[in-house]
């Protein structure tokens, strides 16, 4: 293709043209929103480093979970503050523990919304770790059991998908196995199967109060340098029965999302983290980005990658944005919407 009998842009000429050839489509469709249900009652407290995202008790949630959906986000997926933590993190499979009581109020009051739920130790543990602590370090074996028993009260209470962060080797088997042997085999498992020790997290640790109380996560989540490692962790899961696999972080992870795409046949979730919303957040703050532009860049950026669903924060501000007829392509000519 060579100039001058190619002119690319020629079919960028007529705006009515580049949405006819437009490549990549995004919906409301693809969007996961995260909550954080708080322990009490008339909590609502925003995250300093999350503008609009808050921490909440379970009738502000069912409250903003309803908004959600009343605006196409078709699911939800849920952090819990537990009243108390302890050091094997009884409240992650309580059967009336903070995540238990906020998917019964969910199911009943907003049925249609799909409430996934986040199956990790680290927001029910005082000393923050995805799992039980033996010789300094977190025991794989031994915290399979107790994501086996979270996920299966979460199934219980009526989650409609689990979602494993932990990155225990052999959990999607051990959570598999109990969700079969126990009559949930027909609940999902989304599998957080790629996931890297990143700083992005930095502001979800301020809001699901887990920030692990000594050394780091990085003997159990992937070095943000490896490649080929993604592999083996997704294919890992996919051969222990994950419906969906996850990268994370992801914009700094594309070309992960891309190779994932490429090299499985099974959906592909994104998560667009807290580090992530909050530069957005700050950069907008500062008015030095237009926050819409970009925030709809950075969506497109994902589906482009190759994933089908997107976990975000901004997945409210997203859909209501879809909803006004949002195209990257008019705010890029006049600045609307
Ligand atoms: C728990 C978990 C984390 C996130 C999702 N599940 C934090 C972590 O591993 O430290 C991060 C989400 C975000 O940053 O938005 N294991
Ligand atoms: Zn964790």
């Amino acid at each position: 293709m060579f100039y001058p009998t190619f002119r690319a842009r020629r079919i960028r000429g007529k705006e009515v043209f580049r949405n006819m050839v437009r490549e990549t489509s995004l919906s409301t469709n693809d969007l996961i929103y995260p909550m954080f249900s708080a322990f009490g009652k008339g909590i609502k407290k925003e995250i300093s480093s999350m503008p609009g995202i808050y921490q909440q008790s379970i009738e502000n949630i069912v409250a903003e979970a309803q908004e959600a959906y009343e605006l196409g986000v078709p699911a939800v997926i849920l952090f819990g503050i537990p009243e108390t933590k302890d050091a094997v993190g009884s409240d992650a499979y309580a059967e009336h523990g903070i995540i238990q009581e906020t998917i019964r109020a969910l199911k009943k009051e907003v049925p249609k919304l799909a409430v996934i739920t986040d199956v990790c130790m680290c927001e029910y543990t005082d000393h923050g770790h995805c799992g039980i602590i033996k010789d300094g370090d977190v025991d794989n074996d031994e915290t399979l059991e107790l994501l086996a028993k979270e996920a299966l009260s979460h199934a219980q209470a009526g989650a409609d998908m689990v979602a494993p962060s932990d990155m225990m080797d052999g959990r999607v088997m051990a959570i598999r196995e109990a969700l079969d042997n126990n009559g949930y085999k027909h609940i999902p498992v989304m599998s957080y199967a790629v996931k890297y020790a990143s700083g992005y997290y930095g502001p979800f640790r301020e809001a699901a109060e887990s920030t692990p109380q000594f050394g780091d996560r990085r003997s159990y989540q992937m070095d943000p340098a490896n490649r080929l490692e993604a592999f083996r962790e997704a294919q890992m899961d996919v051969e222990e029965g994950a419906d969906i696999i996850m990268v994370k972080p992801g914009l700094p992870y594309l070309d992960v999302v891309r190779e994932m795409r490429n090299q499985f046949n099974l959906p592909v979730a994104v998560y667009n983290v807290s580090g992530e919303y909050s530069m957005i957040k700050a950069a907008a703050q500062m008015g030095w980005i237009d926050e819409d532009r970009v925030t709809m860049e950075t969506m497109m950026s994902f589906k482009r990658a190759g994933a089908d669903l997107i976990l975000t924060y901004h997945a409210k501000e997203v859909a209501k944005l879809l909803h006004k007829g949002y195209e990257i392509d008019r705010a890029s000519r006049c600045g609307c919407p």
